[in-house]
Parts: C-alpha cells; sequence; structure tokens
C-alpha cells in the first residue's frame, strides 16, 4: 500500500547537472579547525564552509561559490541551508546548499538529517535532485548505506499527514531525485523503502484520530494493511478473547462499546532457525479508565496503539524483505474508557495464563493486555519474545522524547537491539530489569499480582510486571516507546506528531538476526 503522505522518489546514475531539476540540493562540510583554514582571524569573521566535491562541480558558473556562501553567512554547520542561484547544465537554477557540519563527525545518521533538512527547506520547489549520497562517511558506512540513508531523510522528512484537513495544503514538492548511484546503491534504495514505508503506515495509523481507528476499525486497518502479502492473519474478537480467557484485554476493554481484539501475524521461512514473537501495545485511546486521566495528559493518548502500528508494520516489512526468520505479530488493542461496565479499581482478571492480577489502577492497562499478548506468543512457541508499548511517563521523564527504553531478562538480546538502534538513529538506553530488589513489589494483596508499585522506578515497575508472563528460558525484551513514538517538535527528518521509532530499529535487527 503506498502511502500518499510522501513525496515521490527516484534513484539516478546521472551527474546532477545533467537532471532537470529545478532546485539542486548538494552539501558543505563546516572547518574542522575552529576559524577555519585563513589562521587566525577575529571572532567577527565568518568560517568559511568546505564544499563538497558535487557541490563545487555544480558552482563551478559561480566566481568564487564559498566567497557567495560566506557573505550569505553559511559555514556548514549541520541543519542550516542557505540558496544560490547558478547556472547549472546550460540553466538557471536554485543551488541548496545544506550544512553538513564537520568532516570528522560525519555520520550516516547526519547524512539522513541534512536530506531531511534539505527536503522540509525546498517545499516550494516542485521537483527537486540531490547528489547527498556521494558524500559517504568515512566510518566504515558502504555507498549503499549512504543512498539508503538519503533516502530515508527525504522521504521520512517530506512526510504530510493532511487527510483531515477539509483544504489540504498541498505541498508544491512531488518528487525528489538522488543522483549518482550506481545499481548496488540504487538496489539498497528499493531496500530502504520497504522499512520507510513501514515507518509511514506507523505515522498515519499513529496519527489518525482516536474514533477512526477504535478496535474493530483498528484491526480492519491493519488486516487490509495485509493483503496479498502472504502473510497468515488472524483476529479475536471480544467473544473469542471472553471465551480464550484473556482477562487482562478483556479487562481492559470493558469500558468501551467496541470490544477489544488480538491480531495475529505470521510469517515463516524455509530456513528460520529461530521464532521471534513482537507483541504491540495497542491501546486506540487511553482516557486512564476510571483511574482518570486529566485533559492535557489524554491529548496524545491516540499514540497509545503506536506499539501495535510498529509491530504490524514491522512484520509486514519482514514479509517483503523475505527476511529467513520465522517472525510472529501480536496487536493486543483495547479502548481504555469509562462507561457503566468499565473496571473498578481493585477488581481481579484471571490473565490468559492464569495469573490473577488486582488492577489497583485502570490507567496502567498497557500491561494487562501485553501480559496476555505476551502469554499468547509464548503460546506459539517463540523462543525470544520483543514487547514494544507506550508503557509509562516515567520513561519520558528518565529518558525524554529522543531514546527509548529497553529491559530484558537477556543483556546480550538487549544489546543485539541497542546496537541496531544506534545504527539507524533511534537511540535506545537499558534500563535494569531490578529483579532481586523490587521483584517482590508486583505481588498481589488478594490476587498473585497488582498492577501498580509505588511511584519510584515507574518503568522497571512495568517490565517486572511484564516479565512475569514470560515463561522460563524464552529470551525476552521490554521496549518502553512512551517517549520516542510523538513528538511535539520536528526534528530534520521526523514532523510534529508520529514518529514511527522504533521501526527501523526493529527491522534492522530483524535482518540482523536472520544473518547469523
Ligand atoms: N499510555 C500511558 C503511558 C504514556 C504516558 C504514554 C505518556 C505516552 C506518554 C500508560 O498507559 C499509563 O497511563 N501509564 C501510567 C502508569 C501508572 C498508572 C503506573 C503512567 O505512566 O502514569
Ligand atoms: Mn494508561
Ligand atoms: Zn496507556
Amino acid at each position: 500500500m503506498s502511502s500518499p503522505t510522501v513525496i515521490g522518489l527516484d534513484t539516478s546514475s546521472a551527474a546532477l547537472g545533467e537532471t532537470d531539476a529545478q532546485l539542486l540540493v548538494v552539501g558543505s562540510f563546516a572547518p574542522s579547525e575552529p576559524n577555519g583554514d585563513d589562521g587566525d582571524v577575529g571572532a567577527d569573521v565568518q568560517r568559511r564552509p568546505v564544499l563538497t566535491p558535487g557541490a563545487a562541480a555544480v558552482l563551478d558558473g559561480l566566481d568564487d561559490a564559498v566567497a557567495e556562501l560566506v557573505a550569505l553567512g553559511h559555514d556548514g554547520a549541520e541543519g542550516s541551508t542557505v540558496r544560490l542561484r547558478a547556472m547549472v547544465g546550460g540553466s538557471i537554477r536554485t543551488v541548496l546548499v545544506v550544512g553538513l557540519g564537520t568532516a570528522p563527525a560525519f555520520s550516516v545518521e547526519r547524512l539522513r538529517r541534512a536530506a531531511g533538512t534539505a527536503v522540509r527547506a525546498a517545499s516550494d520547489a516542485a521537483g527537486i535532485a540531490t547528489d547527498l549520497a556521494l558524500n559517504v562517511p568515512a566510518d566504515g558506512t558502504t555507498p549503499a548505506q549512504a543512498a539508503a540513508a538519503v533516502a530515508e531523510g527525504l522521504l521520512l522528512g517530506s512526510y504530510r499527514f493532511e487527510r483531515y484537513r477539509s483544504k489540504p495544503k498541498p505541498s508544491r514538492l512531488v518528487r525528489a531525485t538522488i543522483v549518482g548511484l550506481d545499481a548496488a546503491a540504487q538496489a539498497a534504495v528499493e531496500r530502504a523503502r520497504i522499512a520507510i514505508d513501514a515507518v509511514t503506515w506507523v505515522r498515519d495509523l499513529v496519527n489518525t484520530p482516536p474514533l477512526d481507528k477504535r478496535p474493530a476499525a483498528l484491526a480492519d486497518l491493519v488486516v487490509a494493511g495485509f493483503e496479498g502479502s502472504g502473510v497468515a492473519v488472524r483476529v479475536l474478537d471480544g467473544d473469542e478473547l471472553i471465551a480464550g480467557g484473556y482477562g487482562g484485554i478483556v479487562g481492559v476493554g470493558r469500558g468501551s462499546s467496541v470490544g477489544p481484539r488480538l491480531v495475529e501475524l505470521r510469517v515463516s521461512h524455509p530456513d528460520a532457525k529461530r521464532h521471534i514473537a513482537i507483541v504491540g501495545k495497542g491501546i486506540t485511546f487511553d482516557t486512564g479508565g476510571y483511574s482518570l486521566k486529566s485533559t492535557s495528559g489524554q491529548e496524545t493518548m491516540k499514540t497509545d496503539m503506536a506499539g501495535a502500528a510498529t509491530v504490524a508494520a514491522v512484520v509486514r516489512a519482514v514479509a517483503r524483505l523475505g527476511l529467513p526468520v520465522e517472525v510472529t505479530g501480536v496487536l493486543a488493542l483495547a479502548e481504555n474508557m469509562v462507561s457503566g461496565d468499565a473496571q473498578r479499581v481493585s477488581d481481579v482478571v484471571t490473565m490468559r495464563d492464569g495469573t490473577t492480577v488486582e488492577v489497583m489502577n485502570t490507567d496502567a492497562e498497557g500491561r494487562m493486555v501485553l501480559g496476555d499478548g505476551i502469554a499468547h506468543a509464548a503460546e506459539l512457541g517463540a523462543d525470544t519474545i520483543v514487547d514494544v508499548a507506550t508503557l509509562t511517563g516515567a520513561i519520558v521523564i528518565a529518558l525524554g522524547d529522543l531514546i527509548g527504553g529497553i529491559m530484558a531478562n537477556d543483556d546480550a538480546l538487549a544489546a543485539s537491539i541497542v546496537a541496531s538502534a544506534n545504527a539507524v538513529g533511534e537511540p535506545m538506553w537499558q534500563l535494569p530489569l531490578a529483579i532481586d530488589e523490587y521483584g517482590k513489589r508486583v505481588e498481589g494483596t488478594v490476587a498473585d499480582l497488582r498492577n501498580v508499585g509505588g511511584r519510584e522506578a515507574g518503568s522497571i515497575f512495568g517490565a517486572l510486571f511484564l516479565h512475569r508472563f514470560v515463561p522460563k528460558g524464552v529470551r525476552w525484551a521490554h521496549l518502553d516507546i512512551a517517549g520516542i513514538a510523538w513528538r511535539e517538535s520536528a526534528g530534520a527528518y521526523q514532523p510534529k506528531g508520529a514518529t514511527g521509532s522504533p521501526v527501523r530499529t526493529l527491522i534492522t535487527w530483524l535482518e540482523s538476526l536472520a544473518a547469523e
């Protein structure tokens, strides 16, 4: 399913000057010496940017392109842009110069950001072309990886969610071309499109208003996204969940007039050595239930299904990439509402695996649906389970909106996911599971467990609760994405709103497992 929320992208082996794009995007580095290469100059003297070879070629019609950039106040600083007019390939074009920062600090993430910055700065042009992918970071990055990063920056940076405006504000920019790519780099861009499409799908689903993605509707949207994919899809409805004893999901869903759903997505491969399950929290809206959230606390709670959307998008990408792994996605979907039949504080529910839980806070609902989701994944025989959830406000306090939290019963598993996260620019930080220290705090007064502890170590408590549903011998990691799923201010290739993180992390991690 192609998404209308991003621009079109072409690749080409041509040189920048050979394209007919109206706006050409090139890079410039910041001088790595404090005052440029001029030696001892005063602090008020502009630092001279260092043109990349591609930029120098395109700007060679300008008598002194660097002097022109200096006059315009451009020093190659990361995230800065400036426009020049230059004679290129026989016609006058606009050249957008994007700062790449200093050469020693250059990285694949900086390249991704530069492409995102450029596409956002070029929204008034009809078409753009760029040779940014020719700037391959000298840190082991391959030309193919650089091309993929530029594609990611351009497409993810162009994302706009306009479908709920009565008069959509169309972007003038509809196409970008990445030039200078050999066949291998062009193939890498085609692979990158699959992950970009996954990120875009998550952004679209998360940005969708909660009325339009109540559990039944969200299940339908997910199923529609798998049409023709070859992935085995199964949806359990409210009655089947009651009959199956999924007390956590059923309890959370009680307050809504639309019953909960569990969606199971299975991809297999004849060469698969492992069976990995990814389980997503899919609260289509989190009012808190009778432990009601404030108005401001509810403002971003349509994001509370970001984990489930991530799982769906990652499974679809795995299928499209044909990775030799067996992956099962489990989406635990419910709407956390209040009504005459909603859960009460101190109700006891029996979870799918037989564990009983005292619901001491109806706003700690994510762990209730995930406990059942994890049990379901374990029953299907997964040897590794990764859950993805906007689980705790505490992780936002600890790590903010740009770093995700991870807790695991296996440090090597956590390290491999963190490595993938860092590689794709979606950083994560491991917190301790702290079973010896805090493990007893999840124990209930009248039932086996309680769903909240104190205020302290809230994210760890959430993980300790989930850990009780992971069978012995199963490797498990919990990704708390409450901070990174949504941002209030735009980044270079992430607009305000849904980010689609950590989709690229999980795809990259599954690719690394497939390569083992
Ligand atoms: N969905 C929220 C967590 C959340 C908070 C996500 C902020 C995104 C941004 C979750 O269901 C929740 O309400 N958690 C409670 C847990 C508490 C009651 C133990 C929280 O973090 O306050
Ligand atoms: Mn909640
Ligand atoms: Zn929630």
